[in-house]
């Protein structure tokens, strides 16, 4: 076992991606070590936003990578794997699990789990990777100001070990590192993208020049998102330029 190899409790830190930051650079950490957490008074999402998680309620870790073989050109294949090992947990409990691209992971209409990686690279290689992600198990309620949070309890109405899932996705997690390592990159993204948040679904979109109306059909490989126009002309995304009008 790759991820899951070690596991460090920290009680109470300000995020776990700060935390396993601070470790890479005071000391080495085997490959695969996950820090995880019951709270943290500073938890990080995307786009500079706060990730906020009950005491005690939800998964918060991160695993430490050294993804020697990915180039910082392909570093998407990270999302892609650590999205599809969040997935393959989530299906052994629920039945409608998608990717809203780019690594959001939705129970139907709504946000149940995030995924924060923070790489760091040096010239051509990627030196580290620390992949962070929140996944709501137990917490029933959310602040308002969040659009569309769910937790797995919410849909099942059961209540959810935190220690006994972490180790479950640990091993869903090492699963997929594992195609990684053996060169499945393609299978990794096609299963990707067949895993898409309304893949093929005509709507409306926000991007910086306005509101376009079109259906994804793809990702490429470097990640952008792939849109079809109802001219018939296809257009590509980076994070950041394109989001889903609600
Ligand atoms: C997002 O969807 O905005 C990404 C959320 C990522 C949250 C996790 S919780 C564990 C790890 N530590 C952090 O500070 N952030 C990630």
């Amino acid at each position: 076992m790759i991820i899951g190899s070690r596991f460090i409790f920290c009680k109470d830190i300000e995020s776990t991606n700060t935390y396993a930051t601070g470790l890479l650079q005071s000391e080495s950490v085997t490959e695969g070590t996950i820090i995880y957490t019951n709270y943290q008074s500073a938890g990080r999402g995307q786009k500079g936003n706060r990730w906020e998680s009950e005491d005690g309620k939800n998964l918060l870790f991160s695993t430490v990578l050294y993804p020697r073989i990915i180039r910082p050109k392909d570093q998407f294949i990270i999302s892609i794997f650590i999205s599809l090992g969040i997935c393959d947990f989530l299906k052994m409990l629920i039945t409608d699990c998608k990717i809203k691209w780019p690594n959001d992971i939705y129970a139907g209409d709504d946000k149940i789990a995030g995924i924060l990686i923070e790489n760091s690279i040096i010239s051509d290689a990627i030196i580290n990777s620390v992949a962070g992600i929140g996944l709501n198990l137990n917490q029933e309620e959310f602040p308002e100001e969040l659009p569309n949070p769910v937790s797995l309890k919410i849909l099942t109405r059961k209540e959810y070990d935190p220690d006994y899932c972490l180790k479950q996705l640990a091993g869903c997690l090492d699963l997929r590192y594992k195609q990684v390592i053996s060169g499945s990159w393609d299978e990794l993204r096609n299963q990707y993208i067949s895993s898409l948040y309304q893949l093929n679904t005509w709507r409306r979109f926000r991007s910086e020049k306005g509101i376009l109306e079109g259906r994804i059909v793809s990702v490429t490989e470097s990640g952008c998102l792939r849109i079809e126009e109802k001219a018939g002309n296809t257009r590509e995304f980076l994070f950041k330029e394109i989001d889903f009008c609600i």
